[in-house]
């Protein structure tokens, strides 16, 4: 492991020890710090980037692995991110309004079983703030960016629609596609986003110039994602990110299981399963037509390759990133160097 690995994966691992999002925010400021020296991105990238380019929904990645939403929510460090072999960078969730979040404690580390419980409730500085960090960087990101998109808490379920379109205003000139998040379990009454009827009136004010992909939970039933997948296809979505976290608590090791009262996602090893299991579904149910982008519990190689055979065109990772730190986007995207493509890439 390089001098860099050790100290970014220590700062990642002062994750529980402590205050987990202290800890995030060092990284954070870390990563930040470095995107504004272009001679160590430059190295770290000469060291860790990894072509294996795939084109899906019309977007051309230099390597199928991305960085899933919530870790770089505000785009501080975007820079860092395809430096360290990441082929593409998920920011957000971003809301129309600025807004903190939960109060804290909303982030604890479960380190036995490689999982996160968070109940951020989307803190973020909001999609205006998000456009200008955007419009003023010095140099192209090289790498795809999508933006998600999500309900400020201040606005009313029902004016749902317009919150979303503002954000996707200040924002559509920035994104190379659009994840419409309707699946955090952090924002009261959010999920209730993905019926169909809440659906259909989110994508036909969204569907247009740039791909929107929609972002599910893994605690919906089939008939709930074949439901919501009927939508996505009559509305032309470019495509499913599956899966966001999960309010489900199986899976945890013996020793965390005094965390698993904490209100909030799980994410990370516990994920695995029903994540890759919602992909297969919904790549069966759709036979291949909506591209999908799998994330949930990926922490090495053979965790990817599962989700690839599952159906996934993409992965994202987060929870993994943080447990086995900067070499991962690497050593997933070379072994994915070799895989075959699903069939719906196109
Ligand atoms: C601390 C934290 C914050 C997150 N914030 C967001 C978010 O803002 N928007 C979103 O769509 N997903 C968010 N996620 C979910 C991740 O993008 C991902 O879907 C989930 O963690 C499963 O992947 P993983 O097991 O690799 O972490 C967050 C996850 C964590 C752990």
């Amino acid at each position: 492991m390089s001098v860099f690995e050790r100290v970014v994966r220590r700062g990642l691992f002062r994750i529980g020890r402590g205050d987990a999002e202290a800890a995030h925010e060092w990284t954070l400021r870390r990563l930040s710090a470095l995107s504004e020296r272009p001679v160590a991105l430059a190295a770290l990238r000469g060291r860790y980037a990894v072509a294996a380019p795939r084109t899906v929904f019309g977007v051309r990645f230099p390597n199928p692995v991305g960085l899933a939403a919530g870790m770089d929510k505000d785009g501080v460090a975007l820079p860092a991110w395809p430096a360290l072999g990441f082929g593409f960078v998920e920011v957000g969730t971003v809301t129309a309004h600025p807004q903190p979040g939960n109060p804290r404690p909303r982030l604890f580390r479960l380190p036995d079983s490689e999982a996160v419980i968070n109940r951020m409730g989307f803190n973020n500085a909001g999609a205006a703030a998000l456009a200008a960090r955007l419009a003023a960087l010095s140099r192209p990101l090289g790498v795809p960016l999508g933006i998600s998109l999500g309900k400020s808490k201040v606005t009313a379920l029902d004016d749902a629609v317009e919150d979303y379109r503002a954000s996707y205003r200040a924002l559509r000139g920035h994104g190379d596609y659009f994840a419409v998040n309707v699946s955090s379990p952090n924002t009261p009454g959010l999920r209730a986003l993905q019926d169909r009827e809440h659906l259909d009136a989110l994508l036909a004010t969204l569907v247009g110039e740039k791909p929107v992909l929609v972002k599910i939970a893994p605690d919906l039933t089939e008939p709930a994602i074949a439901e919501l997948l009927e939508v996505c296809l009559a509305r032309g979505a470019a495509g499913v990110i599956a899966t966001n976290t999960t309010l489900s608590r199986d899976g945890l090791a013996p020793a965390d299981r005094g965390r698993a009262g904490e209100a909030g996602g799980l994410s990370g090893r516990p994920l695995a399963d029903r994540a890759r299991q919602v992909v297969a579904f919904v790549h069966a149910e759709t036979g291949g037509r909506l591209p999908i982008i799998g994330v949930g519990g990926i922490v090495d190689p053979d965790g990817a390759a599962r989700m690839f055979d599952a159906g996934a065109s993409l992965v994202q990772l987060y929870t993994g990133f943080i447990y086995r730190g900067p070499a991962l986007p690497r050593a997933v995207a070379r072994a994915a160097a070799g895989a075959a493509l699903p069939a719906s890439t196109g």
